[in-house]
């Protein structure tokens, strides 16, 4: 929300006064004075009003987990344990998943209660590469790797996958990049190939990539610069 809509609602101003306030300087932002009537506020700001606290800003959480197999990518689930389960902190209900990942698939997870940090991430057309070690059942054709860079038509979404990186690393393994998240994205690009998936483990999003200090089921906050990093 704009700051000046903000300080209209919360103090009940009109926005002759808002504009007043802000021009003189009564008004901060997280320590310091702000004068931008349309300066984009959100739930982790602070926000003083002369000596008065209207908002103390709630604290940004930002987790990075190895996600283990057999684990819903989801913060309830009836009948399966959830990513959330893992987590042992008094403000969980909070946070999200920036990035599902399927049942079995292990590795790299995010999680957060800043939505517009996700969503850099997290909308299908982030440009931000996310890389997959693929196991398969049948040996991998090298004709993937011309047709995954191509793109591959998706009808049910009516489009053309990114282009995508393929790296052989054996018979019936590989490194993917993909720089988007269509759904099962990986499982239906090899089932083109009639080739199931049968591990597959996510190393990075964007330049953040999975602590190998995390056993599969930890987790830790990010440090700072893995935060500036999305
Ligand atoms: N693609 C898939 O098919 N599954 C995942 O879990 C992630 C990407």
């Amino acid at each position: 929300m704009r700051l000046d809509r903000y300080l209209a609602n919360r103090a009940r101003l009109s926005r002759q006064d808002v504009r007043r306030l802000l021009a003189d300087g009564r008004v901060q932002v997280n320590g310091e004075v702000s004068q931008i009537m349309d300066l984009e506020i959100r739930v982790f700001d602070r926000i003083e009003l002369d000596e008065e606290v209207l908002q103390t800003g709630k604290a940004a959480r930002y987790l990075m987990l190895n996600k283990p197999a057999g684990c819903v990518s989801a913060t309830q689930d009836m009948a399966h344990r959830t990513v959330l389960d893992l987590i042992d902190e008094p403000d969980k209900h909070d946070l999200h998943i920036a990035g599902r990942l399927d049942f079995n698939t292990t590795g790299l997870m995010l999680l957060t209660n800043d939505g517009l940090w996700s969503r850099r991430l997290t909308q299908p057309t982030s440009l931000q590469g996310k890389v997959y070690l693929v196991e398969t059942e049948n040996e991998i054709d090298p004709s993937c790797i011309e047709a995954f860079a191509q793109g591959m038509y998706f009808r049910f979404e009516n489009l053309t996958t990114l282009p995508a990186q393929l790296e052989l690393l054996g018979t019936h393994h590989a490194r993917l990049t993909l720089h988007e998240g269509r759904y099962h994205q990986v499982k239906r690009m090899f089932g083109r190939f009639n080739n199931k998936v049968i591990a597959l483990h996510r190393e990075s999003m964007g330049s953040l990539v999975l602590d190998e200090a995390l056993s599969p089921g930890n987790y830790r906050p990010l440090t700072s610069h893995e935060i500036a990093l999305i």
